[in-house]
């Protein structure tokens, strides 16, 4: 069996992509570091840079007869007040969350139904269903619509199972990443519902999500992982 990580190489996606390996499958990782760990081949991108993206992924099509698994972690984020956002903001934040999603589909799609059982999965949060932070409009925005495109696309290809799964805060890079930028934009102003108090630990999670990820029946759902590693479905 063959899985492709984007988003693979450190934090949430390397404990994603362990899961993976445990599971006995060879992996293929996209990130922009090199991969630290064993894998079946590796390639560095950064995934907004959809040109290099492209390229890459039309290989993999054609150095495989099969993938049985993709999962999409790569995502950004930066808090800024929606009345200061500029064009590149929302460029940049639809590019790295969803766009590249996109374009995994297209060129990943007949290699996916080459598996007798192909699964997709893609990454959300709260902010996939919900709505009210000011300082991360296009992150919402564009997970709502990363949900959106994973239930079409699993409406459009029956023969993949490709479902979308909310994980709650964790302790990953990104974390400290974003929450850096809420302290910059916010100086002396307590940012309250962004605390490291009570993260998840990123190992439960990712352990939680591929047990769920090799068995669901269902596509086209949304999942939700609590802190402490239960899931529940949203959707469908
Ligand atoms: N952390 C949280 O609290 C949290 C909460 C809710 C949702 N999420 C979502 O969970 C997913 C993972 O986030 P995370 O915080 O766990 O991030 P992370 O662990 O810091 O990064 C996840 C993986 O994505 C890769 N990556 C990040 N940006 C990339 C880019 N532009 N091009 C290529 N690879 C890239 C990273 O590797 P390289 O650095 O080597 O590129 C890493 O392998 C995201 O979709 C995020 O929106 C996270």
């Amino acid at each position: 069996m063959k899985a492709l990580i984007i988003g693979g190489t450190r934090g949430f996606g390397k404990e994603v992509a362990t899961q993976f390996l445990v599971r006995g499958y060879d992996l293929i990782t996209i990130g922009r570091s090199a991969s630290g760990y064993k894998t079946y081949s590796h390639y560095t991108c950064d995934v907004g840079n959809v040109k290099d993206l492209r390229d890459i992924l039309k290989k993999i099509a054609s150095q495989n007869k099969s993938l049985d698994a993709l999962a999409c972690i790569a995502g950004f984020t930066r808090a800024k007040p929606s009345a200061e956002l500029t064009t590149a903001d929302w460029e940049e934040t639809f590019a790295k969350n969803l766009l590249y999603v996109g374009v995994a589909f297209q060129e990943l799609k007949d290699l996916l139904n080459g598996s007798p059982n192909p699964r997709v999965l893609t990454i959300g949060s709260q902010w996939s269903y919900k709505t009210g932070c000011d300082e991360l409009v296009p992150y919402i925005v564009a997970k709502h619509a990363l949900l959106a495109l994973t239930k079409d696309f699993a409406d459009r290809e029956p023969k993949i199972r490709a479902n979308h799964y909310c994980v709650p805060t964790m302790d990953t890079p990104q974390y400290w990443e974003v929450r850096k930028s809420f302290q910059e934009i916010a100086k002396e102003k307590t940012i309250t519902n962004f605390t490291p108090r009570g993260l998840a630990n990123s190992k439960i999670i990712a352990k939680s999500l591929v047990d769920k990820f090799v068995k669901t029946k269902t596509s086209g759902s949304t999942f939700v992982i609590t802190p402490d590693g239960k899931i529940r479905k949203i959707q469908k």
